[in-house]
Protein backbone atom coordinates (compact mmCIF):
# COMPACT_ATOMS: atom_id res chain seq x y z
CA UNK A 1 0.00 0.00 0.00
CA UNK A 2 1.15 3.55 -0.65
CA UNK A 3 0.80 5.34 2.48
CA UNK A 4 2.10 9.41 3.05
CA UNK A 5 2.76 10.59 6.28
CA UNK A 6 2.09 14.05 7.63
CA UNK A 7 4.76 14.96 10.42
CA UNK A 8 6.32 12.01 9.31
CA UNK A 9 10.01 13.69 10.28
CA UNK A 10 9.09 13.06 14.59
CA UNK A 11 9.85 9.53 16.44
CA UNK A 12 6.58 7.87 15.63
CA UNK A 13 6.55 9.24 12.21
CA UNK A 14 9.95 7.46 11.74
CA UNK A 15 9.24 4.72 13.50
CA UNK A 16 5.72 3.75 11.45
CA UNK A 17 7.79 4.44 8.48
CA UNK A 18 10.66 2.21 8.73
CA UNK A 19 8.13 -0.74 10.17
CA UNK A 20 5.62 0.01 7.23
CA UNK A 21 8.34 -0.04 4.74
CA UNK A 22 10.54 -3.08 5.92
CA UNK A 23 6.80 -4.77 5.57
CA UNK A 24 6.58 -4.05 2.15
CA UNK A 25 4.68 -1.06 2.00
CA UNK A 26 5.52 2.39 -0.20
CA UNK A 27 5.89 5.15 2.27
CA UNK A 28 6.38 8.89 2.22
CA UNK A 29 7.51 11.15 4.88
CA UNK A 30 6.01 14.48 4.43
CA UNK A 31 7.47 17.44 6.64
CA UNK A 32 6.81 21.50 6.48
CA UNK A 33 10.52 21.83 5.35
CA UNK A 34 10.88 19.69 2.28
CA UNK A 35 14.72 19.18 3.67
CA UNK A 36 14.12 18.16 6.75
CA UNK A 37 11.94 15.26 4.85
CA UNK A 38 14.59 14.37 2.74
CA UNK A 39 16.63 14.29 5.76
CA UNK A 40 14.44 11.86 8.05
CA UNK A 41 13.87 9.80 4.72
CA UNK A 42 17.37 9.03 4.31
CA UNK A 43 17.71 8.46 7.97
CA UNK A 44 14.79 5.87 7.75
CA UNK A 45 16.33 3.87 4.15
CA UNK A 46 14.24 1.00 2.99
CA UNK A 47 13.16 3.31 0.61
CA UNK A 48 11.36 5.69 1.97
CA UNK A 49 10.54 8.48 -0.42
CA UNK A 50 10.49 12.63 1.21
CA UNK A 51 8.09 15.45 0.03
CA UNK A 52 6.75 18.34 1.69
CA UNK A 53 2.96 17.38 3.48
CA UNK A 54 0.88 18.78 0.69
CA UNK A 55 2.54 16.39 -1.31
CA UNK A 56 2.46 13.38 1.72
CA UNK A 57 -1.39 14.11 1.61
CA UNK A 58 -1.85 13.28 -1.62
CA UNK A 59 0.46 10.24 -2.18
CA UNK A 60 -1.34 7.27 -1.00
CA UNK A 61 -4.71 6.11 -0.70
CA UNK A 62 -3.89 5.72 3.46
CA UNK A 63 -2.23 9.12 5.10
CA UNK A 64 -0.77 9.37 8.67
CA UNK A 65 -0.85 12.34 10.68
CA UNK A 66 1.78 12.00 13.00
CA UNK A 67 1.99 15.59 14.34
CA UNK A 68 1.49 16.65 17.85
CA UNK A 69 -2.01 17.03 18.46
CA UNK A 70 -1.83 20.40 19.21
CA UNK A 71 -0.96 20.61 15.39
CA UNK A 72 -3.57 18.06 14.36
CA UNK A 73 -6.41 20.34 13.31
CA UNK A 74 -4.24 23.17 11.24
CA UNK A 75 -2.35 20.60 9.21
CA UNK A 76 -5.53 18.68 8.43
CA UNK A 77 -6.98 22.13 7.33
CA UNK A 78 -4.18 23.01 5.03
CA UNK A 79 -4.61 19.62 3.09
CA UNK A 80 -7.73 19.12 3.33
CA UNK A 81 -8.39 18.61 -0.48
CA UNK A 82 -6.04 16.39 -1.12
CA UNK A 83 -7.03 14.35 1.91
CA UNK A 84 -10.85 13.73 0.23
CA UNK A 85 -11.15 10.63 0.44
CA UNK A 86 -8.50 9.26 1.63
CA UNK A 87 -8.34 7.12 4.97
CA UNK A 88 -6.46 9.19 7.67
CA UNK A 89 -4.81 7.84 10.59
CA UNK A 90 -5.46 9.33 13.96
CA UNK A 91 -2.29 8.67 16.14
CA UNK A 92 -2.53 11.35 18.46
CA UNK A 93 -3.37 12.02 21.85
CA UNK A 94 -4.60 15.25 23.23
CA UNK A 95 -2.53 15.92 26.86
CA UNK A 96 -0.70 17.98 28.86
CA UNK A 97 1.88 17.31 31.61
CA UNK A 98 1.54 18.88 34.80
CA UNK A 99 5.01 18.35 36.99
CA UNK A 100 6.42 16.03 34.18
CA UNK A 101 3.35 13.63 34.58
CA UNK A 102 1.10 13.25 31.49
CA UNK A 103 -2.80 14.07 31.84
CA UNK A 104 -5.51 13.33 29.41
CA UNK A 105 -7.81 16.11 28.14
CA UNK A 106 -10.79 15.63 26.23
CA UNK A 107 -11.66 17.72 23.92
CA UNK A 108 -14.74 19.60 23.14
CA UNK A 109 -15.52 17.36 19.97
CA UNK A 110 -15.20 13.94 22.15
CA UNK A 111 -12.03 13.20 20.76
CA UNK A 112 -9.02 14.54 18.40
CA UNK A 113 -9.98 12.13 15.97
CA UNK A 114 -13.79 13.04 16.18
CA UNK A 115 -12.92 16.84 16.24
CA UNK A 116 -10.35 15.69 12.20
CA UNK A 117 -13.42 13.62 11.03
CA UNK A 118 -15.49 16.60 11.97
CA UNK A 119 -13.22 19.12 10.18
CA UNK A 120 -12.90 16.84 7.36
CA UNK A 121 -16.08 14.76 6.44
CA UNK A 122 -15.36 14.00 3.32
CA UNK A 123 -11.87 11.77 4.65
CA UNK A 124 -12.25 8.62 6.13
CA UNK A 125 -11.40 8.85 9.62
CA UNK A 126 -9.17 6.16 11.52
CA UNK A 127 -7.82 6.17 14.54
CA UNK A 128 -4.83 3.74 15.40
CA UNK A 129 -1.52 3.36 16.54
CA UNK A 130 -1.36 5.61 19.62
CA UNK A 131 0.07 3.27 21.61
CA UNK A 132 3.40 1.45 20.24
CA UNK A 133 6.34 3.03 21.51
CA UNK A 134 8.65 4.99 18.36
CA UNK A 135 11.40 4.04 19.89
CA UNK A 136 10.73 0.57 19.81
CA UNK A 137 9.67 1.00 16.34
CA UNK A 138 12.64 2.85 15.58
CA UNK A 139 15.35 0.34 16.64
CA UNK A 140 14.67 -2.09 13.72
CA UNK A 141 16.41 -5.00 15.81
CA UNK A 142 13.81 -4.93 18.37
CA UNK A 143 10.72 -7.82 18.11
CA UNK A 144 7.49 -5.90 18.59
CA UNK A 145 5.30 -7.70 20.47
CA UNK A 146 1.96 -4.73 20.42
CA UNK A 147 -1.76 -4.53 20.13
CA UNK A 148 -3.45 -1.87 17.47
CA UNK A 149 -6.64 -0.78 18.86
CA UNK A 150 -8.35 1.03 15.61
CA UNK A 151 -11.39 2.58 14.92
CA UNK A 152 -13.45 4.33 12.61
CA UNK A 153 -16.89 4.94 10.92
CA UNK A 154 -16.19 3.42 8.14
CA UNK A 155 -15.61 -0.22 7.98
CA UNK A 156 -13.82 -0.74 4.60
CA UNK A 157 -11.18 1.98 5.75
CA UNK A 158 -10.63 -0.27 9.60
CA UNK A 159 -10.37 -3.00 7.32
CA UNK A 160 -7.60 -1.27 5.40
CA UNK A 161 -5.77 0.03 8.22
CA UNK A 162 -6.07 -3.49 9.72
CA UNK A 163 -4.15 -5.14 6.91
CA UNK A 164 -1.55 -2.25 6.58
CA UNK A 165 -0.67 -2.98 10.31
CA UNK A 166 -0.96 -6.78 10.04
CA UNK A 167 1.48 -6.91 7.58
CA UNK A 168 4.03 -5.50 10.35
CA UNK A 169 5.45 -8.75 12.22
CA UNK A 170 4.80 -8.33 15.79
CA UNK A 171 1.57 -6.04 15.45
CA UNK A 172 -1.78 -7.44 15.52
CA UNK A 173 -4.60 -4.99 14.76
CA UNK A 174 -7.62 -5.14 16.47
CA UNK A 175 -11.03 -3.96 15.68
CA UNK A 176 -12.39 -1.63 18.48
CA UNK A 177 -15.37 -0.74 16.78
CA UNK A 178 -16.88 3.07 16.18
CA UNK A 179 -15.01 6.13 16.09
CA UNK A 180 -16.57 7.45 19.42
CA UNK A 181 -14.44 4.83 20.73
CA UNK A 182 -11.06 7.29 20.14
CA UNK A 183 -11.82 8.91 23.30
CA UNK A 184 -10.97 5.78 24.96
CA UNK A 185 -7.63 5.29 23.03
CA UNK A 186 -6.71 8.82 23.58
CA UNK A 187 -7.37 8.99 26.94
CA UNK A 188 -4.97 5.43 27.56
CA UNK A 189 -1.91 7.36 26.10
CA UNK A 190 -1.09 9.70 29.08
CA UNK A 191 -1.71 6.30 31.38
CA UNK A 192 0.80 4.60 29.86
CA UNK A 193 3.27 7.23 29.70
CA UNK A 194 2.90 7.49 32.93
CA UNK A 195 3.58 3.98 33.51
CA UNK A 196 6.44 4.53 31.50
CA UNK A 197 7.60 7.01 34.10
CA UNK A 198 6.89 5.45 36.72
CA UNK A 199 8.62 2.14 36.33
CA UNK A 200 10.88 3.55 33.99
CA UNK A 201 10.30 1.39 30.92
CA UNK A 202 8.36 1.76 27.60
CA UNK A 203 4.94 -0.14 27.55
CA UNK A 204 2.52 -1.00 24.83
CA UNK A 205 -0.83 -3.00 24.68
CA UNK A 206 -2.22 -6.33 24.61
CA UNK A 207 -5.53 -7.45 25.01
CA UNK A 208 -5.64 -10.64 25.90
CA UNK A 209 -8.86 -13.16 25.01
CA UNK A 210 -9.18 -11.64 21.40
CA UNK A 211 -8.59 -14.97 19.30
CA UNK A 212 -11.25 -14.66 16.39
CA UNK A 213 -11.52 -12.25 13.57
CA UNK A 214 -13.86 -9.59 14.93
CA UNK A 215 -17.76 -9.78 13.83
CA UNK A 216 -19.31 -7.76 11.41
CA UNK A 217 -20.94 -5.16 13.42
CA UNK A 218 -18.82 -2.46 15.25
CA UNK A 219 -21.17 -2.36 18.17
CA UNK A 220 -22.80 0.52 19.14
CA UNK A 221 -21.57 3.54 18.81
CA UNK A 222 -21.13 6.08 21.83
CA UNK A 223 -22.62 9.45 23.18
N1 LIG B 1 6.37 9.22 20.32
C1 LIG B 1 5.67 8.10 20.46
O1 LIG B 1 6.12 7.08 21.05
C2 LIG B 1 4.27 8.03 19.90
C3 LIG B 1 3.62 6.78 19.81
C4 LIG B 1 2.36 6.74 19.27
C5 LIG B 1 1.73 7.89 18.85
N2 LIG B 1 2.40 9.09 18.96
C6 LIG B 1 1.74 10.30 18.48
O2 LIG B 1 2.32 10.61 17.21
C7 LIG B 1 2.37 12.03 17.03
C8 LIG B 1 3.80 12.45 16.72
O3 LIG B 1 4.62 12.12 17.80
P1 LIG B 1 6.17 12.57 17.78
O4 LIG B 1 6.73 12.18 19.08
O5 LIG B 1 6.82 12.07 16.54
O6 LIG B 1 5.98 14.15 17.70
P2 LIG B 1 7.00 15.34 17.38
O7 LIG B 1 8.35 14.81 17.14
O8 LIG B 1 6.84 16.37 18.45
O9 LIG B 1 6.39 15.98 16.05
C9 LIG B 1 6.36 15.26 14.83
C10 LIG B 1 6.55 16.22 13.69
O10 LIG B 1 5.43 17.11 13.62
C11 LIG B 1 5.85 18.33 13.01
N3 LIG B 1 5.37 19.45 13.82
C12 LIG B 1 5.79 19.82 15.05
N4 LIG B 1 5.12 20.90 15.47
C13 LIG B 1 4.27 21.22 14.48
C14 LIG B 1 3.30 22.25 14.31
N5 LIG B 1 3.08 23.17 15.25
N6 LIG B 1 2.60 22.30 13.15
C15 LIG B 1 2.78 21.35 12.19
N7 LIG B 1 3.69 20.37 12.30
C16 LIG B 1 4.41 20.28 13.43
C17 LIG B 1 7.36 18.30 12.96
O11 LIG B 1 7.72 18.04 11.62
P3 LIG B 1 8.32 19.18 10.63
O12 LIG B 1 8.92 20.24 11.51
O13 LIG B 1 9.33 18.42 9.87
O14 LIG B 1 7.15 19.64 9.84
C18 LIG B 1 7.74 17.13 13.84
O15 LIG B 1 8.92 16.49 13.43
C19 LIG B 1 1.83 12.66 18.32
O16 LIG B 1 0.48 13.00 18.12
C20 LIG B 1 1.96 11.55 19.34
O17 LIG B 1 0.98 11.62 20.36
C21 LIG B 1 3.66 9.18 19.45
Amino acid sequence: MKVGIIGGTGEAGRGVALRLAIAGHEILIGSRDGKRAADAAASVGNGVASGENGIAAGFGEIVILAVPWEAATDSVAEAKDALAGRILISMGSALLFAGGWPQPLLPASGSLALGIQAHLPSTRVVAALHHVPAKTLLDASAALDFDVLTCGADRAAVKQVMDLVAAVPGLRPIDAGPLEYSVVLETLTPLLLGLNRRYRTRTGLRIQGVVTAPAASPGPALG
